[in-house]
């Protein structure tokens, strides 16, 4: 147990993309620190699994399908979470599609679809959530998973690059907006995270895993308990004071130069 079993207790979190890879991993470290938790997802079958999963850790679980892209879905799964609950404290937007194509073959549905799940699903997570947040005792948490190449700029994944470009801009904006209502809205940045189905897509798949692996002074990849201890962090009374951050959780892939991993024309 690396946080006290009470470090989130009386709280209610909701976490998009939450059945599986980040999003799994930080449902499973709020369980153990005591939160209720809701998690939307578009495969039942994955939430059906994560929620018994959960519940056997002893916590209090819904879970709604919800395809992040739906405003009208998920201010619905938001309003079942205050039926179920009564309350809202923490939202975490975590759901996000990437795939690797170069930028002069990507299609302009490729280019939206990613925009669409990773941007706009983010936007309408905060939108959602705005008000419980506002009225949550402990100060509400909005937290939106980012990355280093966003701002790097990201070589085979320009829409996911762009749009968590965007989260980060999005992010700092509410820090902002959403000060006075006691609300701390925050990124995480998570590196090569080994156990997620973004490293196998972006990383394994294309035959540059052990290139990224070497750009990691820490010499391993991360795990995805590594950014759910973040996460925990930031939602805690711990992270009470942090609002408009980027918390960088990458092994200190970001201060290397050896490259970004992708089998570029230039590599
Ligand atoms: N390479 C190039 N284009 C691709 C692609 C790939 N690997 N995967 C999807 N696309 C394109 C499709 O061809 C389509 O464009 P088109 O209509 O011009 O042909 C467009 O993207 C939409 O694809 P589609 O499969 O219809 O979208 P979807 O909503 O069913 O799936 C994705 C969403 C594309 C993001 C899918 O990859 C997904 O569900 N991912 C979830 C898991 C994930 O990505 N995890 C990693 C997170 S880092």
């Amino acid at each position: 147990m690396t946080f006290t079993a009470d470090a989130l207790a009386g709280r209610v979190a909701f976490i998009t993309g939450g059945a599986s890879g980040i999003g799994f991993g930080i449902a499973k470290a709020f369980a153990a620190c005591g939160a209720r938790l809701t998690l939307a997802s578009r495969n039942i079958e994955k939430l059906t699994a994560a929620k018994q999963e959960l519940e056997a850790m002893g916590a209090e679980v819904l879970v709604v399908q919800t395809d992040v892209r739906s405003p009208e879905a998920v201010q619905n799964a938001v309003q079942q979470t205050l039926e179920k609950f009564g309350q809202l404290d923490v939202m975490i937007a975590n759901a996000a599609g990437n795939f690797v194509v170069p930028a002069e073959e990507m299609s302009a549905n490729a280019w939206k679809v990613v925009i669409d799940i990773d941007l706009n699903g983010t936007f309408f997570c905060a939108q959602a959530a705005f008000d419980a947040l506002s009225k949550s005792e402990f100060g509400g948490r909005f937290i939106a998973i980012s990355t280093t190449r966003a701002l790097e700029g990201w070589p085979g994944c320009a829409h996911a690059g762009a749009a968590k470009a965007g989260i980060m801009s999005l992010c700092r904006t509410l820090a902002n907006e959403w000060g006075d209502r006691g609300i701390r809205c925050n990124t995480i940045a998570p590196g090569a995270i080994g156990d997620t189905e973004g490293v196998k897509r972006i990383y394994e798949d294309q035959g540059v895993a052990n290139r990224q692996l070497a750009s990691i002074p820490l010499g391993e990849l991360g795990k995805t308990k590594d950014i759910a201890n973040a996460a925990v962090f930031l939602c805690s009374d711990a992270g009470s004071y942090i609002t408009g951050a980027d918390i960088v959780v990458d092994g200190g892939r970001n201060r290397t130069h050896s490259g970004t991993g992708y089998p570029g024309k230039r590599d």
